[in-house]
């Protein structure tokens, strides 16, 4: 708590924070946002889905980031008075959207698409690690190169039904169920590796 505390005060003061390094990659970077968002909070310990915010991660490529009015169906009842909501109430006030600093992406030359890896099974923990312990959010994985080939180079143990791709807590699965699974998607819909590490389909 007070480890939080202090991290939280150090926020305020620096406008940034290392949380943890990897400075190249931007692992574990965090960004200064305009309102403190706590994913252990709405996710962690509210249980409030990924979807109800990102709401276009399983149509479209993008999973979005969620408007003003999402955070007001609830706090417009909750914590109605609270500073660090302000920027909230006034960008409901103005019609203004919040401008949240970015802390997951790729280079414009890089093609990424997030419904056809949920429609597939693969989890969001497989990419963003466990968003639902973040206080603050930060990059979790690096987005190099190396980091999405050893995935396409063998897919099958990372994949789990759809309906748990939200899911941030680890199946209960052992390995060779993972592997069997995965095998059985793959061959239904005929995903194969050497087309999956093809230039192209990244490099469009
Ligand atoms: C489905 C309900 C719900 C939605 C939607 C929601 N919140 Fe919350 N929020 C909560 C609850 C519940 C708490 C209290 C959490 C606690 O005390 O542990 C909270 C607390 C907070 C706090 C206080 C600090 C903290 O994390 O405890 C901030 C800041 C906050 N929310 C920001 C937002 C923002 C920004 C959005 C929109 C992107 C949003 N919330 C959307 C339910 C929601
Ligand atoms: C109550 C709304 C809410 C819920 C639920 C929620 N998020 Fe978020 N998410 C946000 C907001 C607001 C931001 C932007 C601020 C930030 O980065 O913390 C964000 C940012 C992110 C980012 C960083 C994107 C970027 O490039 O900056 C990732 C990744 C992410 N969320 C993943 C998830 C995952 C995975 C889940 C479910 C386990 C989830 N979120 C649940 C509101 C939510
Ligand atoms: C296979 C890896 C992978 C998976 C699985 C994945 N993401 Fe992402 N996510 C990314 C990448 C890569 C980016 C950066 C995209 C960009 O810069 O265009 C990203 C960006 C985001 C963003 C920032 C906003 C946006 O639309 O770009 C959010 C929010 C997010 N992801 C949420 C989720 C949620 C929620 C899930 C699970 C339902 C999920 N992601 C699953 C790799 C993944
Ligand atoms: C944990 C596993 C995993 C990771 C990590 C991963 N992918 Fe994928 N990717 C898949 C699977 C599975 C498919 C689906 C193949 C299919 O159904 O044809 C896929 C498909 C794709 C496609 C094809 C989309 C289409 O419309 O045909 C692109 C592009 C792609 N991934 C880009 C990326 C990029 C860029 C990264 C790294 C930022 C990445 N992936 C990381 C598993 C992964
Ligand atoms: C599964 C997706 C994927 C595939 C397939 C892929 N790349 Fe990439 N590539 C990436 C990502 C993601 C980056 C961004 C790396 C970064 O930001 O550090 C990248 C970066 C690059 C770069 C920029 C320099 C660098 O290494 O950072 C070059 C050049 C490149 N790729 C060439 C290729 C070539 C050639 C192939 C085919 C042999 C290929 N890529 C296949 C995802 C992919």
């Amino acid at each position: 708590m007070i480890l939080l505390a202090l991290a939280a005060a150090m926020l305020g003061i620096g406008g940034w924070a290392l949380v943890r390094s990897p400075w190249e990659t931007q692992e574990g970077l965090a960004e200064h946002q305009p309102v403190p968002f706590s994913h252990k909070h709405h996710v962690g310990d509210s249980g409030i889905d990924c979807r109800y915010c990102h709401t276009s991660v399983e149509t479209s490529a993008r999973a979005g980031l969620p408007a003003t009015h999402i955070c007001m169906t609830c706090h417009s009842q909750l914590w109605t008075g609270a500073e660090v909501l302000a920027p909230v109430r006034q960008s409901m006030a103005t019609g203004r959207p919040l401008v949240w600093h970015r802390v997951a992406q790729v280079p414009d030359y890089v093609y990424f698409n997030h419904s056809i890896h949920v429609a597939r099974g693969v989890g969001c923990v497989e990419c963003h690690g466990r968003i639902d312990k973040m206080p603050l959010t930060w990059r979790a994985k690096p987005f190099q190169m190396q980091f999405c080939l050893d995935c396409h180079l063998d897919p099958a143990p990372h994949l789990r039904p759809p309906q748990l791709v939200t899911q941030m807590e680890p199946l209960r699965w052992s390995e060779a169920e993972k592997r069997s699974y995965g095998e059985r998607v793959m061959a239904a819909h005929r995903i194969d590796p050497k087309t999956l590490t093809n230039c192209e389909m990244c490099h469009r």
